[in-house]
């Protein structure tokens, strides 16, 4: 285990000390000549997806992997972002890092309810997305927290502000799936997946916006899902939360607007990542028999397109 990793551990076990660890601060310089010629991957799973090799996105519907020096204006900016210890969160992370950003990636990094099909990020995950941010040359500092706790997200939006003097940008990435249908679901199945998705990223909001609220200047962006937008057999809760995302979403931009702050949201499709929505492998797989789809979309490696627009 990497002293990264280890010093996770030790914080999260220590519960005198604020889930805030700094996953090696101040590394401008290092290793950006080299990493900034190429363009990076930020998945390190298997990209097989039903046993066949997953497909690249034509040109006109991915940003590719992550790449410096898209020209959106991201240097010298301060990001958080939640979920970025792997999958979306990951990338949206290392391509603000890749473009000029200091980013805190905020991340559970271990289990977050039975109501899951995801197997739990791990420490190491999170490790390695602060090396992929340092890799860019930023500032990159891994916090291990839960978006349920507003409580810890409020201490954690005042110490990175204490720490880097503020906060410009948001990323409400966090998040669960669960496959179940909706009269055999337990009650966690239906709570825990509301109170994660929606009542975390309305946590998000809550804790931060204020310091965006202070300065009169902020950029905002929460991630909703087509299953956001209609509805999905077997995956009511997820469904329900990636929806109520988006009147969140919408009614935060009505009031936080007045200060210049914009929040909008991203609706991705199927994305390749750890989370089961994709993996017809996992515990729950896509449930085709009796889904309205007859066999589940093929899903698209991480990309990052939309979010210059959201910037
Ligand atoms: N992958 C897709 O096909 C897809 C499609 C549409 C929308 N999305 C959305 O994109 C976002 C990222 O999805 P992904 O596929 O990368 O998922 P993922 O499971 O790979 O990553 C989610 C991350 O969020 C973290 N997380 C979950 N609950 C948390 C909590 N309470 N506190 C802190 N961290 C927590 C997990 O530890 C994990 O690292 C989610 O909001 C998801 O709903 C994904």
């Amino acid at each position: 285990m990497s002293d990264e990793a280890a010093s996770l551990e030790d914080s999260a076990s220590d519960p005198l000390r604020r889930r805030l660890v700094f996953g090696g601060g101040l590394t401008a310089g290092v290793a950006l000549a080299g990493a900034a010629a190429a363009q990076q991957r930020t998945d390190v799973e298997p990209r097989v997806f039903d046993g066949h090799p997953v497909p690249e996105p034509p040109a006109d519907r991915s940003a590719g992997p992550v790449r410096p020096g898209r020209g959106s204006m991201l240097q010298g900016k301060t990001a958080v972002v939640t979920g970025a210890a792997r999958g979306i969160g990951r990338a949206i992370a290392v391509e603000f890092a890749a473009n000029g950003a200091d980013v805190v990636a905020l991340d559970i990094a271990g289990p977050v309810s039975t109501a899951s099909n995801a197997k739990p990020a791990t420490p190491e995950d999170l490790v390695e997305t602060v090396r992929q941010i340092h890799a860019y040359g930023r500032r990159g500092e891994a916090v291990q927290a839960d978006i349920r706790d507003i409580n810890a997200l409020r201490r954690i939006a005042d110490q990175v502000e204490a720490s880097h003097g503020k906060i410009d940008i948001v990323v409400a990435d966090a998040a669960i799936q669960r496959w179940k249908p909706l009269l055999e679901m337990e009650d966690a199945d239906w709570r825990d997946v509301i109170d994660n998705n929606l009542n975390g990223t309305a946590n998000t909001l809550r804790a931060f916006a204020p310091k965006m609220v202070a300065r009169r200047r902020g950029r905002i962006i929460v991630l909703s899902s087509m299953q956001g937008k209609h509805g999905t057999k077997n995956a009511a809760s997820y469904s329900a939360s990636k929806w109520g995302i988006l009147g969140l979403m919408k009614s935060a931009a009505m009031e936080l607007g007045e200060y210049d702050i914009t929040v909008n949201a991203l609706i991705p499709g199927l994305v390749d990542t750890p989370s089961p929505a994709t993996r017809r492998g996992s515990a729950t797989p896509w449930p085709s028999r009796g889904s309205s789809r007859r066999r589940p979309p093929r899903p698209s490696r991480p990309g990052t397109t939309a979010l210059p627009r959201c910037l």
